[in-house]
């Protein structure tokens, strides 16, 4: 399968600043354990639809062979720490729509409030934002670069309930 930088570097976009090599390992970045463990207590997690084998958060679990953006999410709660590359938007877009099919989505990202998949599916459809304090330290990289975000997607979030009020 082809990567999700397209063949370019990741974050800033701009080869050598954060550089390919860079960017490739940040894919693979793992969540920090205490933020992990805080949220698999308050919702019980039972899918991460984008690891490895060693690097899996749930018994269920979808690496880059199977694919996890082909997957059903839709009967899990699933915990979603995506490839921080230019595909990103995907598995953004990939939340939402697995949301409205049933799923619960907790998704840790970089909180870059600027790009057009936070406009057009967090700002409008996510039940919750919330922006950490500080900078993550991620297993496999050092301090991240970026400001990080939790959001929450959920069946019926705010717009879909907002829209099926007829006044
Ligand atoms: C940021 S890491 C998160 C790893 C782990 N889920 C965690 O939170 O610690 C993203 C993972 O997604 C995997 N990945 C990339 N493309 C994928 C795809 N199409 N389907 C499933 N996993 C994929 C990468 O190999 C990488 O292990």
């Amino acid at each position: 399968m082809k990567d999700d930088l397209g063949g370019k570097s990741g974050f800033f976009g701009k080869p050598g600043s954060f550089g390919l090599s860079g960017s490739m390992k940040s894919n693979e970045w793992t969540t920090p354990t205490d933020v992990f463990d805080k949220l698999n207590k308050a919702y019980d997690f039972t899918l991460d639809p984008c690891c490895t084998k060693e690097s899996a958060l749930c018994e269920k679990f979808y690496t880059i062979e199977e694919d996890g953006l082909q997957q059903d999410w839709s009967k899990d709660v699933v915990f979603m720490n995506p490839p921080y590359g230019r595909g990103i938007n995907k598995w953004i877009e990939k939340a939402y729509l697995e949301s409205r099919m049933g799923a619960v989505v907790v998704c840790l990202i970089p909180a870059r409030v600027d790009t057009r998949y936070w406009h057009d599916y967090i700002f409008p459809y996510a039940r919750q934002i919330t922006f950490l304090k500080g900078r993550l330290k991620f297993g496999g990289g050092g301090n991240a670069p970026f400001p990080s975000a939790i959001v929450e997607f959920k069946p019926h979030s705010r717009k879909q309930l907002w829209n099926e009020v007829k006044i």
